[in-house]
Parts: C-alpha cells; structure tokens; sequence
C-alpha cells in the first residue's frame, strides 16, 4: 500500500509577529517544514504540502529538503480540512495517509510508523496534556470508543475539562478520506473547516476511530516565540536524555546543545555551553571543553578538545588535543597525536601524526608531514591576491617562530626555517632556510646616546 503524507502549511502563524510562514520558523538551528519532512520522509512513498501564506518560500525550502514532495496552493486559509481538501484529487483510493500539521515538530518517525500500524481506516494521535487550552479535545463514550474532535472554541464547560487532546496527526484511508473530506462544513465558532470534523462524520458512519496517545512533549506546537523557546527546551530534553541514556557524560544537562546527530563511543564527556550541529562523531573517551562548537565533524579515540574552540567539518584523529581557543576550518584533517593549539586556524589542511602547531598560527591550503613542529606565529601565505596556493612541509621539520611561507612553497624533511624567516623558495631535505636580515650590534650604544 503506497503510503501519502500531507503537510499542512499554509498558515501564517499570525502571533509570531513575522514576516515568515510559521513552517519557516526555527527549532535546533532548522525549519520546522525540516524537523517534519525529515521524520515523514522515510515512511511516505508521496509527499503533499499544502501552502499559502508566504508559498513561494516554503515551496523554495521544500525543494532543498525534499526533491519527492509536491506543493499545492490553498488559496485562502479557511480551515485544516479546505487546506486538505486542495489536494484530495490527487489521493488515491488505496492510498494510506498521513496527515500532519506544521507546527508540530517534535513528532518522531517511530511515533508515526506506530500510528500507520494501528488500523486500516482512521487512527489519531492523542496526548493526555494537564492544561489542554487550545486544543481540540477527543471525545469517547463510556466505551472508550472515540465519538468527535471538540475544538477550543466550540465546547462546553464540561468539555473543556476533558485531558485528552487531538496532536494533530492523523493516518486516514485514503478512500475514506476522500468521501468524508467534502461532507465538513463550517457550521462552528470559527466559520472554518475543520478538518477534525472528519473523526465524528467517520465515527457517524460506522468506521473505528483508533487512538495511540504519545508524551506532551512530542505534540508541542508553537504558535507564539514563547512556546517556540519552549520548544527549544524541550528538544534539548529530548536529545540530552537520549546522550544521558546512552552512557555519556553532561556536566549540565540544561547547558548542551544538540542540533543535529550526535553519536558518541563510551566513556565520553560534554561540559557546559557546547553546540553540536549535523552530524558529529565521538569515538571513545573523548572530552569536549566548554563553549566549544563543533559541526559535521568526526573526532577519534582518546582525543581532548579543550574551551572555546570552533571546529568545522574537519577530521580529528585519535589522543589529539586540539585548543583552547583553536579554530579548525572546513577540510581540516588531524592525524593521531597531534596537537593544536590556542589562536591557531587552519583550513583544508592536512597535519600528520604528532605534529605540533601550538600557537597564533594560520595554516591555509597545506600538507603537513609527521612530527613536525610549527612554530609560534608560523602563516602560510597561501592567497595571493588570485588564487589558493599550497604548502607543503615534510615529515620531522622544524618551521622556526614568526616565519611567513609564501605559497606555492614546499619545505623538505626533516628541514629547518629559521625564525623570522620569509620563506619564498622551496627548503630542500635536511636543509635550514633562513632569510633575514643579519644582527649587527654597535657597541656601547646607550653609552654615546646620552
Ligand atoms: C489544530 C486542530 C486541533 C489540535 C491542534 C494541535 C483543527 C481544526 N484543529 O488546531 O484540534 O488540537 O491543531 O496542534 O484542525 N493550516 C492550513 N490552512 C488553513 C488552516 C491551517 O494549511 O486554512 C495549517 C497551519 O499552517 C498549521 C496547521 O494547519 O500548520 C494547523 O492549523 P492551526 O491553525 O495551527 O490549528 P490549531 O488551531 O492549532
Ligand atoms: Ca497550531
């Protein structure tokens, strides 16, 4: 059975006070209309989203996140069930769909896949909230059988008490849905569709609506900045009790942030105010210091990164240590046992095994051997006005402080540049390259001066 989800995302998300489509706005560094396609992507062999406020933009984004999913314009924002209805010609009768609204991102893949294996004709999903102002509330007989979906607005005193809440998901046939969609009218509070309207016509009609509640915290919705932030705390909840779980160690549990993947080997350890984004990889007993970021990166074994280091797409080897204060670019890669040290910046640059570069250093489009020993201030002068040059220095040289390495240059083995040395001609094996200017010392100098 060929599987169809439906996004709904044509509100505009009035409260937010923005100009974006509330599918737009950010949880963990990504689109809510991202949180969402990624969890449906996996279980749906189709993809509709319904747009209207802001359309061009969400249908911009979409197709950056996913090529399979259709756009479908609701023209005026009247209700959940016309935002449905904009696609119904193009759900099949033996179809199986999901629909989900996009507010709602915290919804996993499994809590779906769940939802999709309860029943052949209608299942929703419910939370039982302590405070459930604002949603629909689902209402059951003495039975426990599920009768209609009361909204806010529309119900009675006795009603408003009841816990139980629609989230907003729902798998539907797709031949039911496509003869019960055009029975919803509007006759309610809000003189709008809605599309939980549908759950009491199915139920008048005989069908068996199933119900999987899930915790609160995965139905969370945001529809001000302030249930946005709590939709952050909670995301952050989720994704530390996950690191917790799975045996690695948070000095604060409240001060990680995971906005992205994070896998992590045992015996690793995260202190405060550190930021993970895609996909990061610890291997085992690896420490990362405090304020430090670190994206699309793989560190091996053993390896320390120490406070207030940014590290980018990089590739860390095993017992290295890397910081403080180090700032490794995109298309850094470290070999096992070296060390980086404070102020130093590197960039699509290879550094061999036990290689130091300790301090203020710039090292820019180079390949560094092993053991070899970059001095204090070292640059590699790899941009000349046009073009990116390269630096290559050779295993167990020994690049002397303040020099400068005017690329495209390469420095032998086991090679030597002097200290303050402006290295513009390449250094052959074994040799010292020095150039600069030599002492001269005038005697009693200070003497004569007065
Ligand atoms: C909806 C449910 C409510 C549920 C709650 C869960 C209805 C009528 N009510 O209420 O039972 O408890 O979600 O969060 O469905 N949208 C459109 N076109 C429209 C209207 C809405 O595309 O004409 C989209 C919105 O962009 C949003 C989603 O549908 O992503 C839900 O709409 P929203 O107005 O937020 O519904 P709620 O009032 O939160
Ligand atoms: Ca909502």
């Amino acid at each position: 059975m060929i599987t169809h989800t439906i996004l709904l995302a044509g509100g505009k998300g009035t409260r937010m006070l923005s100009k974006k489509a509330k599918v737009l706005q950010t949880l963990a560094g990504k689109t809510f209309l991202e949180h969402i396609l990624l969890s449906a992507d996996a279980i749906s062999d189709k993809v509709s989203i319904v747009v209207g406020f802001d359309k061009h933009a969400v249908e911009k984004k979409a197709a950056t996140i996913l090529k399979k999913a259709k756009i479908y314009e609701q023209k005026d924002q009247i209700g959940t069930a016309d935002a449905v209805k904009t696609v119904i010609e193009f759900v099949d009768e033996n179809e199986k769909v999901l629909i989900l609204y996009g507010d709602v991102p915290l919804i996993r893949k499994n809590t779906l896949k769940k939802l999709f294996s309860l029943n052949d004709s209608l299942s929703i999903l419910t939370a039982n909230v302590s405070n459930p102002t604002g949603y629909g509330r689902v209402l059951k007989d003495s039975n426990g059988l599920v009768q209609e979906i009361i909204e806010e607005k529309d119900t009675n005193d006795e009603q408003k008490n009841i816990k139980e809440i629609f989230t907003g998901v729902m798998a539907v046939n797709g031949k039911i849905l496509r003869e019960l969609i055009p029975l919803i009218n509007n006759n309610n509070a809000s003189k709008e569709y809605y599309l939980t309207d549908l759950i009491g016509i199915a139920n008048g009609n005989g069908f068996k609506i199933e119900t999987l509640s899930v915790s609160w915290e995965e139905t969370l919705g945001a529809n001000t900045r302030s249930e946005q932030e709590k939709l952050e705390q909670t995301y952050r909840k989720m994704k530390n009790e996950e690191l917790l779980k799975n045996g690695i160690t948070l000095i604060d549990k409240n001060r990680v942030d995971v906005r992205g993947d994070l896998q992590a080997g045992v015996d690793c350890t995260i202190d405060v105010n550190v930021i993970f984004e895609g996909k990061v990889e610890l291997g085992n007993n690896v420490s990362i210091g405090a304020n430090t970021i670190i994206s699309n990166t793989k560190i091996g074994d053993n390896s320390e990164i120490l406070p207030f280091s940014h590290i980018d797409s990089s590739q860390i080897g095993k017992d290295c240590f890397i910081g403080p204060y180090a700032r490794l670019r995109e298309g850094s890669e470290i070999a096992d046992g070296a060390r980086i040290g404070n102020f130093v910046e590197t960039k699509k640059t290879k550094i061999g095994q036990s290689t130091k570069a300790n301090h203020f250093t710039y090292l820019g489009d180079t390949e560094i051997g092993n053991d070899v020993n970059i001095g204090a201030g070292t640059i590699t002068c790899n941009y000349d006005g046009k073009n990116k040059n390269k630096t290559e220095i050779g295993d167990g040289s020994f690049i002397g402080t303040n020099s400068s390495l005017v690329a495209p240059v390469s420095i032998g083995k086991n090679a030597y540049v002097g200290a303050g040395s402006t290295i513009t001609k390449d250094v052959p094996d074994s040799s010292l390259g020095i150039s600069r200017s030599k002492q001269k010392n005038v005697k009693d100098w200070s003497k004569n001066k007065k």
